[in-house]
């Protein structure tokens, strides 16, 4: 997944006009994932999955920071988030096919707090973005 020269600095633009409120929008992407993906809660027995839970606000917090990290080195992805690839593929061996819909759910919550900085554009690069990221956290199964 090739990222152009606009494609970062539409992702960064995303992420500066976010800035703190990072770790609520992954923590609500999540949430609605467990809701409309019912079977990506199986990766989760361990946490309280209902609404407002202290757990998924948590864990959106890491993976906020997770996708942040990614964005300021948007050009070493595999580099700044090797560590979570080795978990990811190593350890929780989650299907591939559920990053793709972690991603839709950001893109959704994205899309309802910050309309307009989701212009058709930014929502390719945005896309982009999290399969470059989802590639780098999948790469290493085997
Ligand atoms: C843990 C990031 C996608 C399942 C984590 C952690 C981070 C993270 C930062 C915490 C690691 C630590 O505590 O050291 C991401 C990113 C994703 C992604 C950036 C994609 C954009 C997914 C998906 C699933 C998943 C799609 C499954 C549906 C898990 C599980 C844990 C975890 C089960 C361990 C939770 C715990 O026991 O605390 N992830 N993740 N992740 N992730 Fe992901």
């Amino acid at each position: 997944m090739v990222l152009s020269a606009s494609d970062k600095t539409n992702v960064k633009s995303v992420f500066s006009k976010a800035g703190s409120q990072v770790d609520d929008l992954l923590g609500e992407a999540l949430e609605r994932m467990f809701t409309t993906y019912p079977q990506t809660k199986t990766y989760f027995p361990h946490f309280d999955l209902h609404h407002g839970s202290a757990q998924i606000k948590a864990h959106g917090k890491k993976v906020g920071a997770a996708l942040v990290e990614a964005c300021n080195h948007i050009d070493d992805i595999a580099g700044a988030l090797s560590k979570l690839s080795d978990l990811h593929a190593q350890k929780l061996r989650v299907d591939p096919v559920n990053f793709k819909l972690l991603g839709q759910c950001f893109l959704v919550v994205v899309a309802i707090h910050f309309p307009s900085v989701l212009t058709p554009e930014v929502h390719a690069s945005l896309d982009k973005f999290l399969c470059a990221v989802s590639a780098v956290l999948t790469a290493k199964y085997r």
